[in-house]
This record gives C-alpha cells, sequence and structure tokens, in this order.
C-alpha cells in the first residue's frame, strides 16, 4: 500500500481525465462547457447523484471482489435508519389501484451455512408508484419499509407490496447528462436489503424481479451479479420473493 493514497488516486483520476481529453481531442471551448456544466451540477445539488448514477457500482463491484457472502448492491439514497419493527408482520402501505400484495422471505446464514438468528434487517421499496416513504409526495417516512431481526432458525419474513420502476431524478443536470449521451433514467423495479449481525460485515443489496423491464439496463448500473433476479412465484395472491442471504464475518482483527 502506497504511503500517500490520495496522491495515488488523485493522480489516477487526473490521467483518466487526460487520456479523455487527448483521445477525444477535446476542445477548450468543450473543455470550459464541462466546467460550467459540472458548476450548474453542483448549484442544483446534483452531485451526489450524477456521481453515484456513474460510480457508486464499481465500489460496490470493489466489495464484491472481496466477500465470500452474497453479492452486495447499491444503497441508493433512501435508506432509514429509524423505521418501525414490522418482524414477522406487514409494513404499513396505502391503498393503491395498482397494488399487489408481496411477501419477502428467506433464511440468513453465514459462510459456513449455520443459519444466523437475531440479525438486523432492514427491508424498503418503492410505493406502487415508484416513490419512497420519507422522500417523496409526503408518504410517511414509515411506510414501504421496516426494520426486522430474524428468528431463532435465521429466517425472517414480512408483507408489502410489490415497486415498480424507479425513474432517478431526471428534471435537473443529470437528467439533461444521461438523455445528452443516450441513456435513460430508469432502474428496474426492486426490493433494498440491508443485514447487521455483531461479528460480520455489513450487507446491503437489492432484488429484483425476473424479465422485468429494465432489469438487464439498470440506469445505475446496479444488478451487476444478477444473483438475485427472482422468477414470479405468486401463493394466495401474493408475490412471493422467497430468497436466503449469506452474510460475511468480520475479518479476524490482526494483533500485535
Ligand atoms: C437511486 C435510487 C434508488 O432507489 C436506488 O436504489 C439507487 C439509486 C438514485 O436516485 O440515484
Ligand atoms: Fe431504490
Amino acid at each position: 500500500m502506497s504511503e500517500n493514497r490520495a496522491h495515488d488516486v488523485v493522480m489516477d483520476i487526473v490521467e483518466g481525465v487526460r487520456d479523455a481529453i487527448r483521445k477525444n481531442d477535446v476542445t477548450f471551448d468543450e473543455y470550459k462547457m464541462a466546467i460550467g456544466y459540472i458548476m450548474k451540477t453542483a448549484q442544483a445539488g446534483e452531485l451526489p447523484l450524477m456521481i453515484d448514477v456513474f460510480f457508486n457500482t464499481t465500489l460496490v463491484e470493489n466489495m464484491n471482489k472481496k466477500t465470500k457472502g452474497s453479492p452486495n448492491d447499491l444503497q441508493g439514497p433512501y435508506f432509514l435508519e429509524d423505521v418501525p419493527d414490522v418482524t414477522n408482520g406487514k409494513m404499513k402501505t396505502m391503498p393503491h389501484d395498482n397494488e399487489q400484495p408481496m411477501v419477502l422471505k428467506g433464511t440468513i446464514r453465514d459462510t459456513e451455512g449455520n443459519p444466523v438468528p437475531g440479525a438486523e434487517m432492514w427491508i424498503w421499496s418503492s410505493t406502487p408508484d415508484g416513490k419512497y416513504g420519507g422522500f417523496h409526495d409526503n408518504i410517511p417516512s414509515d411506510y414501504y419499509r421496516g426494520k426486522l431481526k430474524t428468528n431463532d432458525d435465521g429466517t425472517y419474513y414480512v408483507e408489502s407490496t410489490m415497486p415498480v420502476p424507479y425513474q432517478i431524478p431526471h428534471a435537473g443536470p443529470t437528467g439533461e447528462l444521461m438523455r445528452a449521451i443516450g441513456r435513460h433514467t430508469w432502474r428496474p423495479a426492486h426490493v433494498h436489503y440491508k443485514v447487521r449481525a455483531p461479528g460480520f460485515m455489513e450487507f446491503t443489496t437489492q432484488a429484483y424481479f425476473k424479465d422485468a423491464e429494465w432489469v438487464d439496463n439498470d440506469s445505475c448500473s446496479g444488478n451487476q451479479s444478477r444473483e438475485f433476479e427472482i422468477a414470479e412465484v405468486i401463493e394466495d395472491g401474493k408475490r412471493i420473493m422467497d430468497i436466503d442471504f449469506v452474510i460475511q464475518p468480520l475479518p479476524a482483527m490482526a494483533t500485535a
């Protein structure tokens, strides 16, 4: 490992940009336009969004190279820590014409295959019209999300409703840039999961719906692993998302 990590990372970024300038013979006018565009994006408060759209997945990839557990995926901007306990119950949802009940269940195991009881799990997803509780349209922050604890046998169970494809904020400079480069601003319908348990790495992932729209063409380049694309199973009118996750033990502490 280098003595000056900041130097190494910054110079690699600089070289990457220089390569792009050389390869595309970028003009002074284009250079000035790009700087203006970055300023405009910052003023619109969209720098985090624009950077995430292109690069967040790459950090997830790095993580997945190291883990022996299930593949991680994007956390996205809509995780809330302080949410209702929904263990073996139901999330709060609002009546909606396009509502499709959904069961989220499975088992959390360690890398040896042993169930992990008492793991904390957060699950959140969009409304039947692609919004997030606590962020959009005055939907309260305790809707379409919850926290649970895995049972003694490592299982989890909660009911909610199916999410739909989600469009990232697209009215500002990020959307404008995506359109300018011929890309769309949609994400496939997805469910977010986060698991924390003592002695284990925090695990964050998403599940998707097999053959669903955008599932192989996500504007945010999520779903790299394609591991949690769940085929349609409906029981008692409820879409079943039965997913087992493997969580990775914390690396052993180096001792002096
Ligand atoms: C974004 C939104 C999400 O719901 C998600 O899972 C990832 C990214 C976004 O708006 O950037
Ligand atoms: Fe999301």
